[in-house]
């Protein structure tokens, strides 16, 4: 049974059950060109049923495999951009302790998700006096951050164990047959896992992609699996809005965008889901920013961001709307104590739980950015844990394709984000570019 909850009470000021059951028609059509491959984009479906396919014989190959490598390292280092980084990012920090590692677990360290010259140069430092092993992870196998990022590593690890040792601590995470990565893989004999054809990065995070960096943390991979197993049959079962609530989300927030609320905030509570959000926002903006329309993804965490982004919010543009995820159980029991001198007049909420406090502050926010016309939606999880989170994986990433088939685009693919790269590739003189050379050379030194 899943256990996370859709909470639209705070929704229903702006837009009414009515209103939102008219959306019922486009959820049923959404929900058949998914399961009937008949839409935009329609060989990257993979991910559909992703959960209820992964072999138990897979995810013991990972587990074991991650096992072997934890023994030998103090650090793990991930190494991959966007789709191919975030999903795993999200779940180890959702799920590991703020500050200290699992017992016979590697720290988790990225790489290649920017061209930092100080970031890397300072992680190849860290690691002259740790034993560390590497994922070097890309589907296409030819992005170039963490292809710059892997060269440098992959010298540094040589020739920190050699040549023979090293490969052994090097998994390649890429497409069956294509790309320079899987070339490399192959004539270096890296053990390699494979990025299925029909699955994009951004819906990857329960292929090995996510799987082997997240096993490496510890966590457990099956639970995660089964978790959005549950959340892939309630989608399967319940193809409209009545009882489903990825289909409540996908009809909320297009009912929102045709009001003009054209951004919305992911907002947590727990700075743990820091990275969940980032996860969301990729899967969101890359798969419906396109032909000039789409919903602007953002995230905030509060309360730190009540004090920065909390004047906007509540008084700003109106055209946001909020998605809280709020989380009911903490792991910890912590209490604010009584104080003889009540000189911080803290006394009044003493013997409290950080969590209540936690609570109301969220619930107090609600309702006063729902006064300054913000609406809400509320997603309740009982807590953060690998099955909970494989729920919500799953709730997002279907709730991301029915919004994109609503909005007539093709939420797959992201021809957008070639844009920058020929610019870059031309600016450094890349073979295959240098007719755009010039005129960008030109454009940047033109003077007004
Ligand atoms: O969702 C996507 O497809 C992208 O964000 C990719 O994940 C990202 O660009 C990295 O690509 P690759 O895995 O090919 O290196």
């Amino acid at each position: 049974m899943i256990n996370l909850k859709l909470e639209l009470d705070q929704l229903y000021h702006f837009v009414s059950k009515e209103e939102l059951n008219t959306f019922d028609r486009q959820i049923i059509s959404a929900y058949r060109k998914i399961y009937n491959k008949t839409g935009a984009g329609n060989d990257f479906l993979g991910w559909v049923d992703l959960p209820s396919s992964t072999s138990d014989e897979l995810l013991d190959q990972i587990s074991t495999h991650a096992k072997s490598l934890q023994a030998k390292s103090e650090v793990f280092v991930v190494i991959g951009i966007g789709g191919s980084y975030l999903g795993a990012r999200a779940v180890i920090e959702s799920l590991n302790s703020y500050f200290a590692t699992k017992k016979d677990t590697p720290q988790i360290l990225y790489a290649g998700h920017h061209i930092s010259e100080d970031y890397l140069a300072e992680l190849l430092d860290y690691l002259n006096d740790k034993d560390y092993s590497m994922a070097v992870i890309s589907k296409s196998g030819t992005t170039t951050e963490p292809a710059i990022a892997f060269r440098m590593l992959r010298n540094h690890i040589e020739q920190k164990y050699g040549v023979e040792k090293a490969r052994k601590r090097i998994v390649a995470i890429t497409d069956k047959s294509r790309g320079a990565l899987k070339q490399l893989a192959d004539s270096e004999g890296y053990t390699s896992y494979v990025v299925p054809d029909d699955v994009g990065g951004r819906y990857s995070v329960l292929t090995p992609v996510g799987l082997l960096p997240i096993a490496m943390a510890g966590i457990n991979i099956h639970e995660l699996i089964t978790g959005a197993c549950k959340m892939e049959a309630m989608s399967r079962a319940v193809q409209k809005i009545h009882g489903n609530p990825i289909a409540q989300y996908a009809a909320a927030r297009q009912a929102l965008y045709q009001r003009g609320k054209t951004n919305e905030i992911m907002v947590n509570y727990e700075p743990k889901l820091f990275y969940f959000s980032e996860w969301w926002k990729q899967l969101y903006g890359e798969s419906e920013g396109k032909d000039q329309k789409g919903i602007f993804p953002a995230a905030v965490g509060f309360t730190t961001d009540l004090h920065s982004m909390g004047q906007y919010i509540q008084d700003g543009l109106r055209n946001l709307f909020e998605t809280v995820i709020s989380v009911e159980k903490p792991k910890h029991d912590l209490r604010i104590p009584q104080a003889d001198s009540d000189l911080d007049q803290l006394n009044y909420i003493a013997g409290k739980r950080l969590s209540d406090v936690n609570l109301m502050a969220e619930l107090g926010t609600t309702l006063a950015h729902v006064d300054g016309g913000v609406p809400n939606l509320r997603i309740r999880i009982p807590e953060i844990s690998e099955d909970v989170l494989g729920q919500l994986i799953y709730f997002f990433e279907m709730g991301c394709a029915l919004s994109g088939y609503m909005l007539e685009v093709n939420p797959f693919d992201q021809p957008g984000v070639e844009a920058y790269k020929k610019n870059m590739f031309a600016l450094l003189g890349k073979k295959g570019f240098e007719n755009q050379t010039a005129e960008l050379q030109q454009r940047l030194h033109q003077k007004k």
